[in-house]
């Protein structure tokens, strides 16, 4: 027996390091196109989405869920969205944004998905590496990430108007500086400006 499992172990000692060198060589060499505007292969697209759903199933089956119909929660979470979302993900109104034609993977429009809530409270707070997902637990409390989640369940079932004037009524995103806000929306020259 002896004489019989020897050669086998050596031939699959000997693959594993072609492969392994292989492998290093592929890095090294820079063959692999690394921009965003070259697409995966089909195949490889699907085990990359498969890992991805996986992962977040597994983290976020366990999550308990906080009553999503207040209506101040979703009101909070319109304000975040309008602030944060939108130019990745979009709006009622918007087909595309300039940032969002050029990313891989394309984020999606959240506007017309239904998210699983446990699976959206994941992604908001953790991110998704190797994607532009940022993870907003780094700046933002769970409390405020409900938010969002109760938001984006309403979201794909509004108007554009709709979508506007709750926005127009949400509380401020307390984030964000409201000088500069007020700057981009006002000229610098009115004279009014102090800091
Ligand atoms: C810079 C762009 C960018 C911004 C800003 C951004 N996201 Fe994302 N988001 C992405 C990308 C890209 C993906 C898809 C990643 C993937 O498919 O692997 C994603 C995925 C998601 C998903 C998962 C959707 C699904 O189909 O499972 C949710 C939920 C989400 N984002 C919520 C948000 C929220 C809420 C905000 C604002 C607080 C936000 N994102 C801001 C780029 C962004």
């Amino acid at each position: 027996m002896k004489h019989i499992v020897k050669p086998y172990l050596f031939a699959f000692f000997a693959s594993s390091i072609v492969v392994a060198a292989g492998a290093g060589l592929f890095v090294y060499s820079g063959v692999y196109n690394i921009g965003a505007d070259d697409h995966h292969t089909k195949p490889v697209f699907t085990l990359i989405q498969t890992l991805r759903d996986q992962s977040i199933h597994r983290r976020a089956k366990d999550i308990s869920v906080p009553n999503l119909e207040d209506p101040q929660l979703i009101l909070k979470g319109a304000g975040q969205y309008a602030a944060m979302c939108t130019s990745c993900h979009l709006t009622p109104s918007m087909k595309d944004s300039e940032v969002r034609s050029g990313m891989y993977p394309q984020p999606p429009n959240l506007s017309q998905i239904q998210l699983d809530p446990k699976d959206a409270f994941w992604v908001i707070k953790h991110g998704i590496k190797m994607s532009a997902m940022p993870a907003w637990g780094a700046s933002h409390d769970d409390a405020t990430i409900w938010s969002m989640v109760a938001f984006l369940q309403k979201l794909p079932k509004m108007t554009p108007q709709q979508y506007n004037e709750m926005v127009a009524k949400a509380p401020p995103d307390e984030d964000m500086d409201m000088n500069m806000s007020n700057d981009s929306q006002m000229p610098h020259s009115h004279g009014e400006h102090h800091e």
